[in-house]
């Protein structure tokens, strides 16, 4: 593919960098990767850029977008006040998988925030991320570089396979470490509320924050009370084949035995203790399944602490369920 340019992970070469910083100064599109997942990125501040993003994923435009900041100068303008949470948080985390919502600035475009007052920031580690952002010298929104309501992209060939020839730029740094999102924390609410688990744990946020809370699930959003965070919908992170889940290995073999002797083709998501590896491959394993085109894919769902709280939200919301409510509908807006 003539968009697609390798580029070192550890040090990203400079003119392949000031290539894609002129794409997103002009108001084009690039897939970047980050430490989490790869971003589908655009010039923060330039609304018809920001616009593109969400015809290239056949994104709705209800669903916001977190905007990516080199360092702590280029995030104060784009916020109305700053939060003592906030500075406590991004002095802690940051750069890393972590985005605080915030009260937005009128510098930020409406289409970014979906014409919400707040806005989500985030100062991404990766190289690649940290070096186009340094080298653009602007905030660049990014949602996750896949066609909406498919698995993340963690490589750039499931950016390539979602969005071709929809993106300018597609930066091929290899796999990304992490593989599950960031953490998305509210700090406009008190006590602050996680809208997504991601790469930086619920026990993590505590030890900095006293008080945090899990935010309305999606069982809840179904049930009318509100969007959260509107992007959490139950059909965001799903697969093309159904997916079920077991709390342990005997109940998922069992299963297994059954499905099969229905002649169903059925696909295994790898079942370790090591929950960094899961989460590494989880989006990948996804992806690889669905073109195998099984059925069903079995898991058993890992236990709650640390990443297990983000993996265990995204298999439960690949499977149709919100992590609280087991059970629920097969759901999504309206
Ligand atoms: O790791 C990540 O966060 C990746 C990389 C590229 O940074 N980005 C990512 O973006 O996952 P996206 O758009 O796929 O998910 C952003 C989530 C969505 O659930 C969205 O609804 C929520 O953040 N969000 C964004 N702005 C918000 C706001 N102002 N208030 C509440 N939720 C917000
Ligand atoms: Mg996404």
């Amino acid at each position: 593919m003539k968009n697609v340019v390798k580029v070192d992970p550890q040090s990203p070469q400079p003119q392949v960098i000031e290539r894609a910083a002129g794409i997103l100064r002009a108001g084009g599109l690039v897939a970047f990767p980050t430490e989490t997942v790869y971003g589908l990125g655009a010039h923060a501040l330039d609304a018809a850029a920001v616009r593109k993003i969400f015809a290239a994923k056949d994104r709705p435009g209800w669903d916001p977008l977190i905007v990516h900041v080199r360092d702590l100068a280029m995030a104060r303008p784009l916020m109305k006040r700053l939060l003592p949470q906030f500075e406590l948080l991004a002095s802690r985390f940051w750069p890393g998988p972590l985005t605080i919502v915030v009260e937005k600035s009128s510098e930020i475009p409406a289409e970014v925030t979906a014409h919400r007052p707040t806005v989500a920031l985030r100062m991404p580690w990766h190289p690649v991320a940290a070096a186009l952002l340094a080298a653009a010298g602007l905030p660049i929104a990014a949602p996750s570089a896949n066609r909406f309501g498919r698995p993340s992209p963690t490589r750039a060939e499931h950016v390539v396979e979602d969005l071709a020839d929809r993106v300018d730029l597609i930066l091929d740094a290899g796999p990304t470490p992490l593989g599950v999102e960031s953490t998305v924390v509210d700090v406009t609410q008190s006590p602050p509320a996680i809208l997504r688990p991601g790469g930086v744990s619920r026990e993590r946020l505590a030890e900095v924050l006293g008080d945090v809370r899990l935010a309305t699930s999606v069982a809840d959003e179904i049930l009318g009370e509100g969007l959260a965070s509107p992007g959490m919908t139950a059909k965001h992170y799903a697969p093309r084949a159904t997916v079920e889940l077991f709390e342990t290995a005997k109940q998922l073999q069992t299963r297994a035995d059954e499905l099969r002797g229905q002649g169903k083709q059925v696909g295994f998501l790898t079942i370790t203790d090591d929950i960094e590896r899961l989460a590494h491959t989880l989006f990948a394993q996804l992806r690889t399944l669905d073109a195998q085109g099984v059925d069903v894919i079995l898991c058993v769902l890992p236990p709650s602490q640390g990443l297990g709280l983000a993996v265990r939200d995204r298999l439960l919301r690949a499977a149709g369920l919100s992590a609280n409510a087991s059970g629920a509908d097969k759901g999504g807006r309206p």
